[in-house]
């Protein structure tokens, strides 16, 4: 029934269509788009519990971010973790295999909740790749070799990350591995998110607590060489070293990829905190909100693509957005911190400091720290030098094995006051580091990160420009050194952190692994929940 005059309007609207798409990409200041894809990721404060109609505000709210001005140049938008959807709300996710783009399907074809088809159409009207994340269902039988009961229901709820395409198409659907306090099933068999996009660089994806695990966090880097990382999170930050902008940089330093985080903005329950960091090459731009109510903010930046062998180093800038004083922000703390062997720092007598050595199970730091005090006044924090060599737990649920050679401040003299922060309104402390080399010998491992970590008082971490990393393999052990090489002041820990994730379980890990998690987690759930 096509006539040709409809025809030919056609054909000029798709000729119109395709030059709006390459105008939207070309960059106006003349940088060369073929070294960069421009991201944004959105700090997104969810309405409050018990908000009615929660949902519509959300999707209103990306909406607008997605077609505001800021938006419009950019290529890819990552939303976070728990800022959609609720439990009651569910729906369906198409699979990659299924090629579906939910904005195009007729009523009759359509299975997806609204919320889902809104936003292939705003992807597709914007010409964005969109990351998002909801609570998803799946009828049990789709999956029949997975032997494990399913609920009564017949549905499994998963965490879930989907991406769209610049069609509004579902190109990639990635369920939480490391579920945290959660009601949330697990994949029967281990995924991996990743996809590929128009501009040459292929992602990986995966969900907040994944990232302190190897599966599959880790492994997307090692096994399948990606060089791009999308991270939604709901954060919860921990003192002195597991904070989310210093987790966010040390991950993507320690990995060299990039790593674009997007955090829910919810500071008085203690999570914040999104940012796009370019591995080696530092940050590119880090929020962490700490004030009472959290914020919905796209931040953005250009990534220099890393499939290309050029020198990076001088075509990135960085931007830090700290704010005041972290009274709002909830912050939790190492459980392990009075097993570190420690010694208080003095200030008086700073050239004992000078290639201390400390030692803790098989790990052996050496410290030399130079510093000076503002004014007269004592610093309002004291410092120690730790080393801790163990195993740590998150939630009682899951553990990793970690080594640490840091410097982390303490509210008073004694252990138990290390990772707080001293009152409110008096954060400034006013020791300042001249320089600091903290060195380590970390034995090599299958399934290993070591990061730098540090910290300031603003919650965001020192300036790569402000520091020196280095790690060589020396034998069967990383010689590794960070140093502060500039004046810095309001410090709150500088260190080395080595995940040995799971220790000798990760190398049996994989399905039997998991078959056994879920059972731990299953008896866990009866034994609290139900
Ligand atoms: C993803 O969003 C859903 C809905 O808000 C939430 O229940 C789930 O916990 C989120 N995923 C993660 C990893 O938080
Ligand atoms: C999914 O989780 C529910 C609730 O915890 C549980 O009853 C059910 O057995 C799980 N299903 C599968 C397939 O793991
Ligand atoms: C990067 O910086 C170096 C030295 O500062 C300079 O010689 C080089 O031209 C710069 N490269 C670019 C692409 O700006």
């Amino acid at each position: 029934m096509n006539s040709k005059p409809i025809q030919i309007l056609k054909l000029i609207f798709s000729v119109l269509l395709f030059n709006k798409r390459c105008s939207s990409l070309r960059q106006s200041d003349g940088l060369a788009e073929q070294f960069y894809y421009i991201a944004g990721v959105a700090e997104f404060r969810p309405e409050a519990i018990g908000t009615t109609d929660a949902l519509s505000t959300h999707l209103q709210a990306y909406k607008e971010m997605i077609g505001s001005v800021e938006a419009e140049d950019v290529d890819i938008i990552v939303f976070p973790e728990g800022t959609l959807n609720k439990d009651f709300q569910l729906t369906y996710v198409p699979s990659k295999k299924d090629n579906v783009i939910p904005c195009s399907l007729s009523e009759e074809d359509n299975i997806y909740a609204d919320f889902l088809v809104e936003l292939s159409c705003a992807a597709q009207r914007f010409k964005k790749y969109l990351v998002i994340n909801l609570t998803e269902k799946e009828i049990c039988w789709i999956n029949a070799n997975d032997p494990r009961p399913c609920s009564h229901n017949g549905l499994n709820i998963f965490n879930t990350n989907v991406v769209f395409d610049r069609d509004g198409r579902v190109i990639s659907r990635y369920r939480k591995t490391h579920v945290y306090v959660e009601n949330k099933n697990t994949s029967y068999e281990q995924e991996y998110g990743i996809f590929e996009t128009d501009f040459g660089v292929r992602f990986g994806h995966f969900i907040c607590f994944d990232i302190l695990f190897y599966t599959p966090a880790q492994e997307l880097v090692e096994r399948f060489g990606i060089t791009d990382i999308i991270f939604t999170s709901k954060f919860y930050s921990e003192l002195p070293f597991l904070t989310a902008a210093q987790l966010q940089m040390g991950w993507s330093w320690g990995n060299n990829v990039n790593l674009l985080a997007a955090g829910a903005s919810y500071p008085v329950n203690g999570s914040t905190g999104s940012g796009i960091y370019a591995g080696e090459n530092g940050i590119l731009v880090s929020v962490m909100v700490t004030g009472n109510v959290g914020e919905r903010k796209l931040y953005k930046a250009k990534v220099p693509k890393r499939n290309l062998n050029i020198s990076l180093s001088n075509l990135t800038s960085s931007t830090m957005t700290a704010y005041n004083l972290p009274k709002y922000l909830r912050l939790l703390k190492d459980p392990q911190i009075e097993n570190f062997n420690s010694i208080l720092l003095n200030f008086q007598q700073e050239t004992d400091m000078d290639g201390k050595t400390l030692c803790h199970g098989n790990l052996c730091c050496q410290f030399n720290i130079s510093t000076s005090t503002m004014n007269s006044s004592m610093p309002n924090y004291y410092y120690r030098l730790g080393v801790f060599d163990g195993k740590r737990t998150y939630e009682k649920k899951e553990w990793n094995n970690i080594k640490i050679c840091s410097l982390y401040a303490c509210v008073t003299e004694s252990v138990s006051s290390c990772g707080e922060l001293s009152t409110p309104g008096n954060l400034n402390s006013s020791a300042v580091f001249l320089s600091i080399s903290i060195k380590g010998l970390f034995k090599r491992s299958k399934h290993l990160l070591i990061m730098p970590n540090s910290l300031k008082s603003n919650l965001l971490p020192v300036p790569a420009s402000k520091i020196n990393w280095s790690k060589s393999l020396q034998g069967d052990s990383y010689e590794v050194s960070h140093q502060l090489t500039s004046e810095t002041d309001n410090l709150l820990t500088f260190g080395i952190y080595a995940n040995y994730y799971e220790g000798n379980a990760a190398e049996r890990m994989h399905l039997s692994y998991f078959r056994k998690f879920y059972f731990l987690i299953m008896l866990y759930q009866k034994i609290f929940f139900i």
